[in-house]
């Protein structure tokens, strides 16, 4: 099987982003993403509206992938799809298309953990890095989750810590909602932190026992501090706002830093791969170039358009799996909670 050229048609539906993508062993051919400007309105991401979303964007989502690729259907070898953790009726709808397709072109059918898949992004050939080697520390920061996981081999990996609470893409939309900037947040944080001073107004750590995360005690104080400020002076966000931003990141990024350090004593590993939408922060970067330097890390960082949702990473975990004949059935369904 190793010498035969794999197609892998990847669909990706876990949450906002309806995704389709086709590798050719483990390069990308294509990785279309359709993100919903839908949700923006809400300040959030509504499910019945993104299932809906889902729905019409999954057909001309995947012919375009298939165009953009430039190969026929008949030459794929499987389909791979997100089975879970996200949002039931968004994997609903890749699921469903994923299974009547596969049937359609009598190709076996492939279900992929979306955690997993964000890890193993890192083996997806043409990212100027070579990937990591097992074992691993991997981080997935985003809008839905928080996890330090140790990757011993493709599909034997441990969740040594992950968030009580909030994920850290929500500790920053939900810190930018109180500061009135639109949804997500995060990005606009980052943009702001640059141009501030990081240690102005210090927010306290959440106190998390062993390597798990909680982030909606700072979110709280967020809330308290600027209702306090605000009482005495209106104007206090606005003439303030890149500091009370570069404070946030630089508790966020301590945070994470603290927990990463934990793990590497714990694990005894110093290859820390990062990815998930929280990975484009450039404190978070800076601050593991640093790591690099200072305490001997080695990161892995994937290109962006690999990190936040997509299907290329579904599509090099579903080419990895059916190297091993990891294959699915036709009676499976999505799971809306799914452990790596
Ligand atoms: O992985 P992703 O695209 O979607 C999921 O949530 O699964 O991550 C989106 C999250 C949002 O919370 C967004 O605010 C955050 O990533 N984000 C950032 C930055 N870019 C995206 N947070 C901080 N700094 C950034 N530069
Ligand atoms: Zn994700």
């Amino acid at each position: 099987m190793e010498n035969k050229t794999i197609y892998i048609l990847a669909i990706e539906s876990s949450c906002d982003d309806t995704s389709a993508a086709v590798l050719k062993n483990k390069k990308v051919l294509s990785n279309i993403v359709a993100s919903q400007k839908i949700h923006q309105e809400y300040g959030g991401v509504v499910p019945e509206l993104a299932s809906r979303a889902h729905q019409q964007n999954i057909v001309p989502v995947v012919h375009q992938a298939l165009m953009r690729a430039n190969i026929d259907k008949k030459l794929l070898s499987a389909i791979a799809f997100t089975r879970g953790p996200g949002l039931l009726g968004s994997l609903l709808v890749g699921t469903s298309f994923a299974k009547s397709l596969a049937l359609g072109l009598h190709i076996p059918l492939i279900e992929v953990n979306h955690m997993q898949a964000h890890i193993l992004a890192h083996f997806i050939e043409g990212q100027n890095y070579r990937p990591p080697s097992f074992p691993f520390l991997a981080l997935t920061l985003s809008g839905g989750h928080t996890q330090i996981v140790l990757v011993k081999d493709y599909f034997d990996m441990e969740i040594l810590g992950e968030t009580l609470d909030d994920a850290v893409g929500e500790a920053f939309d939900k810190s930018a909602k109180i500061l009135g900037l639109p949804y997500p947040g995060g990005p606009l944080i980052d943009t702001y932190a640059q141009l501030g001073n990081p240690t102005a107004f210090p927010f306290p750590k959440p106190k998390v026992g062993g390597l798990n995360f909680s982030f909606s005690g700072l979110k709280t104080s967020i809330l308290y501090f600027i209702q306090k400020e605000t009482k005495t002076n209106p104007d206090f966000i606005l003439e303030n706002r890149n500091d009370i931003c570069a404070s946030i990141q630089h508790t966020i990024i301590n945070i994470l830093i603290d927990k990463i350090k934990e793990a590497v004593k714990y694990a005894r590993v110093k290859q820390i791969a990062i990815g998930g939408g929280v990975s484009a922060n450039s404190g978070i970067r800076n601050a593991l170039k640093s790591a690099e330097k200072e305490l001997g890390w080695h990161t892995y960082l994937p290109k962006l358009e690999y990190c936040t949702d997509n299907a290329a990473m579904i599509g090099i975990t579903g080419y990895l799996k059916f190297r091993e004949n990891r294959l699915t059935n036709q009676n499976i369904s999505a799971k809306a909670r799914y452990k790596i």
